[in-house]
C-alpha cells in the first residue's frame, strides 16, 4: 500500500479532474481508507446517506452495456440522433477507468433533515474520497451528465425513485506523460465578502 504522503492542503492544492487514468487504480486496502475517509464527511443528524457502489473489472462490460442502452434510450426519448462515439464512450466508460465507483444519496426522510442536506453531506463525502484518492498519489474525476439521474441506471445500481446519483468517480494513475500537476493558486476575491447590515 502506498503511504498517503501528502498533507490536507498540500492534496486540496493538487487535486484535478484527470481526464486520462491509467492502471494501477487503488489496490484494497488504499480503496478501504480512501472509502472510510469519504465517510468521515460531516452528515447533520448522522443519517449516513452515502453509498459508494463500487463497479468491479468483472462488472465493466456489464455495467457498460448499462450505461449505453440508458443514452440509446434517451436518444429515442428525445429524438436525438445517436453519436456513434459517444455511444461506444458510454460503454468502454468503466472498462477504461481503473477503479470506477458510483456516489449515490440515499436520504432518509423519516427524519427531520431535508434531503438536500443529505445530498450536501454525500457531495462532501465525495470531495473527501478524491483528496484522500489525492494524498495516496491518484488522479481522479467527478462525473454526472445524463446517467446520473437516467432512472434505467439508477435501477441498474439498486437505487430507488429518493435516491440520487452524486456522482461517478474515476480513480487511477496520472499518465507519466500528462502534465505534472501544480498547485493551482485560486482567486478569491470575487467569492469572499464580509456580511454588512443592509442600511
Ligand atoms: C457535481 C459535479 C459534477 C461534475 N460532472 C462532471 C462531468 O460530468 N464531466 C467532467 O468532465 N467533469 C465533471 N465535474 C468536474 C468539474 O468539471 C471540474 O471539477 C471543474 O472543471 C474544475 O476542474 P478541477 O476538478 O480540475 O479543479 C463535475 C464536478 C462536480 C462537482
Amino acid at each position: 500500500m502506498r503511504q498517503p504522503v501528502l498533507e490536507i492542503l498540500e492534496a486540496i492544492g493538487l487535486r484535478r479532474t484527470t481526464g486520462r487514468l491509467v492502471e494501477p487504480g487503488p489496490g484494497e486496502s488504499e480503496l478501504r481508507k480512501i472509502l472510510e475517509a469519504a465517510a468521515r464527511a460531516p452528515d447533520h443528524g448522522r443519517c449516513r446517506p452515502w453509498r459508494f457502489i463500487i463497479v468491479p473489472k468483472s462488472g465493466a462490460d456489464g455495467f457498460g452495456a448499462v450505461l449505453e442502452s440508458a443514452y440509446l434510450q434517451r436518444c429515442r426519448r428525445t429524438g436525438t440522433p445517436v453519436d456513434p462515439t459517444r455511444r461506444i464512450r458510454e460503454r468502454e466508460r468503466v472498462r477504461r477507468t481503473p477503479t470506477f465507483l458510483v456516489v449515490a444519496c440515499c436520504p432518509r426522510l423519516d427524519i427531520p433533515i431535508p434531503a438536500h442536506e443529505q445530498v450536501a453531506a454525500v457531495a462532501a463525502a465525495t470531495e473527501n474520497l478524491l483528496l484522500a484518492a489525492t494524498a495516496f498519489g491518484y488522479g481522479s474525476k467527478w462525473a454526472t451528465g445524463p446517467a446520473a439521474t437516467d432512472s434505467t441506471v439508477k435501477r441498474a445500481l439498486g437505487l430507488g425513485a429518493d435516491d440520487s446519483i452524486v456522482g461517478f468517480v474515476h480513480l487511477g494513475s496520472v499518465a507519466e506523460d500528462s502534465a505534472k500537476p501544480r498547485a493551482r493558486e485560486e482567486d478569491i476575491s470575487t467569492v469572499v465578502q464580509y456580511w454588512r447590515r443592509a442600511s
